[in-house]
């Protein structure tokens, strides 16, 4: 009765064309190809439901901190006796960590670093460093919570000399490397051209892409997104 209780299930959601929108993977919805995946287990009493897709892994770059600034927190609008903000617009960026069962990895350390609206790291090798923008912190980070979440306040990233724009994101547990990676524009224009994105499988693609939506009124261009970083293995 059970098993047949679990197929029936089973079968109305896979009819269900919405279980495969972005919007459900962000919210850490089942996809259609985890739900197939999870079939087997499902049908095995006690067994534990299948992995989440692991958030592919990508190159560091040549932009982490060398040293690390003094202000570091989850705003990167603000910095620490700055006379005004970052330029650009801003960016609402919110996520949760995840194991593979989608169990939370409370307390992780989340670092993300980034060019400024000008295209210019927080790092002595950016040769266009005298045009960065003192407002704009570079780097921070957040520990997420009992749940896995975290949040940022960054700005939108803009294209650079090369790179189509993108976000580096490091999770860390302790000082164990659990995950680095980057994440891009959804949609924009300058991705399928960009040579790490585009060595991406699409599903990987998918899974590293942010979808950013206007957020309501605000003084100034503001945006927001959520992703959830699913560290595999
Ligand atoms: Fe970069």
């Amino acid at each position: 009765m059970a098993e047949q209780r679990v197929q029936r299930r089973l079968a109305s959601i896979l009819e269900d064309d919405d279980m495969t929108s972005d919007r459900d993977m962000a919210k850490g919805g089942l996809t259609r190809r985890a739900l197939i995946l999870a079939v087997p287990s499902l049908l095995v009493p006690g067994a534990a439901l299948a992995a989440l897709a692991p958030t592919p892994g990508s190159s560091e770059g040549p932009f982490y901190p060398v040293r690390m600034p003094n202000d570091d927190d989850a705003d990167l609008i603000r910095v620490e006796g700055a006379v005004r903000e970052a330029g650009g617009d801003i960016l609402r960026l919110a996520g949760r960590v995840l194991d593979a069962n989608a169990r939370p990895i409370a307390g992780a350390r989340i670092e993300i670093w980034q060019c400024d609206a000008n295209g210019v790291y927080l790092h002595p090798g950016d040769r266009r460093r005298a045009s960065r923008d003192s407002g704009f912190q570079g780097f921070g980070h957040a520990k997420a919570d009992a749940a896995g979440h975290f949040a940022f306040r960054t700005i939108v990233p803009v294209p650079y000399p090369g790179r189509t724009p993108h976000i580096h994101v490091k999770v860390l547990s302790g000082r164990r490397d659990l995950l680095t990676t980057q994440l891009y524009r959804a949609g924009h224009p300058q991705n399928p051209s960009d040579f790490l994105f585009r060595r991406l499988a699409p599903d990987e693609q998918r899974r590293v892409s942010m979808a950013i939506r206007p957020r309501a009124a605000s003084p100034r261009p503001a945006f927001e997104t959520e992703i959830d970083l699913v560290i595999g293995g």
